[in-house]
């Protein structure tokens, strides 16, 4: 774990509020959350406990019902329109926050007719308009980072899961993100596979970037999270530092939980 205080760093993302139904079926009812600069946020809970929903309300991946996200200095601006509906309400402030939040996903989401080189290099040029040869070295340099450095002219097929999920974390980086959101990223690996992604995340939290990470790695909770968050039935249930809640300090869910 970084030796942080976090009440010292800035805030990175901020949820206040935050409430979303699907239909009928409200998921998330009224979160508050706070991640400063440089902290690690692990996020656990059941499954159907609103975890995935929450994090993608942070890129407005799910629109929320009510209430407020903010990242770094923006706070997100959201409208009702005729037809009754939320939207946000400005789709560049949308693309602004996208692009300073790097998301990787359970299933990797790479694009498959594009190489890992490919899959790394996208978004800096035609997103951010960077000049080319500047991201492909800087692409190579990530790759190289979390391991990957003599795939990057193979397709994602062609790559173990593991080594496809370094390039998802590695395309992320790419965009240069002041937040990386983590939904389960080693839950769809082989176990042999889920240690050479951990280590890479682990090198991210040692490098001080801010990380929000759902998972049900309670190694990676305990040892490299400065925070953990228990979410059940789409309220926060339990929260604090590693050390209090694996000690016997959360809700007495949590700990029914942490039993298994
Ligand atoms: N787009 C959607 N439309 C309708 N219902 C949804 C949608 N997305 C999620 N839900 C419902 O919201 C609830 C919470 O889902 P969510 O995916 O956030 O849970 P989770 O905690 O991430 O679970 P898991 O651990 O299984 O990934 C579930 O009941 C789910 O079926
Ligand atoms: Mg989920």
């Amino acid at each position: 774990m970084s030796d942080l205080n976090p009440s010292t760093q800035k805030v990175a993302v901020s949820l206040t509020d935050l409430h979303k139904s699907f239909g009928s079926l409200e998921v998330l009812k009224g979160v508050n959350l706070e991640a400063r600069e440089g902290e690690v946020v692990s996020i656990l809970g059941a499954s159907g406990s609103g975890k995935s929903t929450m994090l993608r309300c942070i890129n407005m991946l799910e629109v929320p019902s009510s209430g407020l996200v903010t990242v770094g200095d923006e706070a997100i601006t959201l409208k009702t329109d005729r037809k009754g509906k939320i939207k946000p309400a400005d789709q560049r402030q949308v693309d602004r926050v996208r692009s300073r939040v790097g998301m990787v996903f359970q299933s990797f989401n790479l694009w498959s007719h594009k190489t890992i080189l490919e899959n790394v290099i996208e978004a800096p040029i035609h997103v951010q308009g960077r000049p080319k040869a500047e991201c492909i070295e800087e692409a190579e340099d990530l790759l190289d980072k979390v391991g990957i450095a003599d795939k990057r002219d193979f397709y994602p097929a062609h790559l173990s899961g593991g080594q496809q999920q370094r390039a998802a974390i590695a395309r992320a980086l790419a965009q240069h993100p002041d937040v990386m959101l983590f939904d389960e990223p080693t839950s769809a690996l082989d176990p042999e596979l889920v240690g050479e992604v951990l280590k890479v995340m682990r090198r991210l939290a040692d490098e001080g970037r801010t990380m929000l990470v759902v998972t049900h790695e309670m190694g990676f909770a305990r040892d490299v999270s400065n925070r953990v968050v228990f979410l059940h039935q789409g309220q926060i249930d339990a929260e604090g530092s590693p050390a209090d809640l694996f000690n016997g300090k959360g809700s007495e869910r949590f700990q029914k939980f942490i039993a298994g």
